[in-house]
């Protein structure tokens, strides 16, 4: 990867697709028999599809693009599923086409047309959980609480579809071993309620949440979540879980930014290094990036990237804001909490690397606000000039 971004002279984001493969290795190693669906949405190249479909890995898709998508990259259907509780009909329609035939559900609407436009299909109803824990906790927009997700899964019994599983999200970047272990004790109870009923599943999805290594929080620290811990939750979660069932029970895991972010790199440069008075009269060093919230790092509100700056490891350095290049003052790490000591001597064009971006970077990031285009991006491990290129 550093050889990658050192060889850029232009700015890019360039993919370790071998560091992709490995994580999933890693993940499948860390939990043993459970399926693992990658969440498109994170990471939407052809190339990273690839490396996940050709080692095994699913897809958990959002909308009938997605789907679309993964089915070119070489997916098969059976291995995707549309985990977007949100969908019209058409889109329901439109994915039953394309031969997917499991969904997640959590309303009594969804299922009524599920029903009529997917036939027959596969359910999972989304339990909702809290998302504490979390540094995006997920927990209005999707599911249901889990007194209801037995009534959403007769339901769908009763329309003639498949009431076939459970699912959670437990927030994304979740740094607790904690939330998972509420999500298996709710998921627990829905099953005994669900056996009481004559419903018999015959899979939990543990949802994505599973934290990226390399990010810092708005004030700089390493977020350092416990990995170790997290797994050893899960694995006995999923031990208790089939305990409770009392049957066999597959698993999955839909996990996004784990798989991606620690293995994706922005080649960008400094726009400018500039140190001017607020508004009231506080002086304030603002290192400007060419590329900021608007094309690659969304995320820069709720986190701090690292950053590299080759070519100056001495020298003395500045407490700065960073920023990026648009006209928007959404456009850079918090200015409270969030500065970022920088060389003093950067000037405009000298390259700079921010780490650990992978996630969402490409997925995320706009046509082009003001004028700044979406990011080209390039692979660490295939020479340039191969037409691996973006
Ligand atoms: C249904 C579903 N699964 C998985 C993910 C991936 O989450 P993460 O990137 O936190 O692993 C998301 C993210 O929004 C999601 O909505």
């Amino acid at each position: 990867m550093a050889a990658a971004l050192a060889a850029a002279t232009e700015d890019r984001i360039v993919y370790d697709l071998a560091g992709i493969g490995r994580s999933l290795d890693t993940l499948r190693a860390e939990l043993p028999g459970v399926q693992v669906r990658f969440a498109l949405k994170a990471c939407p190249l052809d190339e990273v599809l690839g490396v996940l479909a050709r080692r095994g890995a699913g897809v958990d898709a959002a909308s009938p693009g997605e789907v679309e998508q993964a089915l070119r990259a070489g997916v098969p259907a059976g291995r995707v599923h549309y985990g977007n509780t949100v969908k019209s009909d058409r889109h329901i329609a439109e994915a039953y086409r394309l031969g997917v035939r499991t969904f997640a559900t959590d309303s009594a609407e969804d299922v009524a047309a599920l029903a009529v436009h997917a036939p027959g299909a596969r359910v999972f109803c989304r339990v909702a959980t809290g998302g504490a824990g979390a540094v995006w906790g997920l927990s209005n927009k999707f599911g249901c609480p889990p007194e209801d997700a037995v009534d959403v899964l007769a339901r769908a019994r009763d329309a003639g579809l498949v009431p076939a599983g459970l699912s959670v999200h437990v927030g994304s970047q979740q740094m607790t071993g904690e939330a998972w272990h509420a999500a298996v004790d709710d998921l627990g109870d829905v099953l005994r309620a669900l056996d009481r009923r004559g419903i018999r599943v015959d899979h939990v999805n543990l949802g994505g949440g599973l934290p990226a290594l390399g990010y810092r929080d708005r004030r700089g620290a390493l977020l350092d979540p416990p990995l170790d811990k997290i797994f050893r939750v899960i694995r006995e979660g999923t031990d208790e879980l089939r305990r409770v069932h009392g049957g066999p029970l597959d698993f999955v895991v839909e996990p996004g930014r784990h798989l991606v972010a620690d293995h994706g790199a922005i080649r960008a440069h400094v726009t400018r290094l500039a140190e001017r008075r607020g508004a009231g009269g506080e002086r304030q060093y603002w290192l400007y990036l060419s590329c900021g919230k608007f094309n690659g790092l969304y995320e820069m509100d709720a986190l701090q990237y690292p950053l590299h700056f080759p070519g100056h490891t001495a020298g003395p350095r500045v407490p700065a804001v960073v920023a990026g290049p648009t006209c928007d003052s959404d456009d850079a790490y918090s200015h409270e909490e969030g500065l970022v000591r920088v060389p003093a001597a950067l000037a405009s064009g000298d390259p700079v690397w921010v780490l650990s971006c992978g996630a969402y970077a490409t997925s995320y990031t706009t046509l082009g606000f003001n004028g700044f285009a979406p990011l080209p991006h390039a692979w660490a491990d295939r020479p340039e000039g191969t037409g691996a290129d973006g």
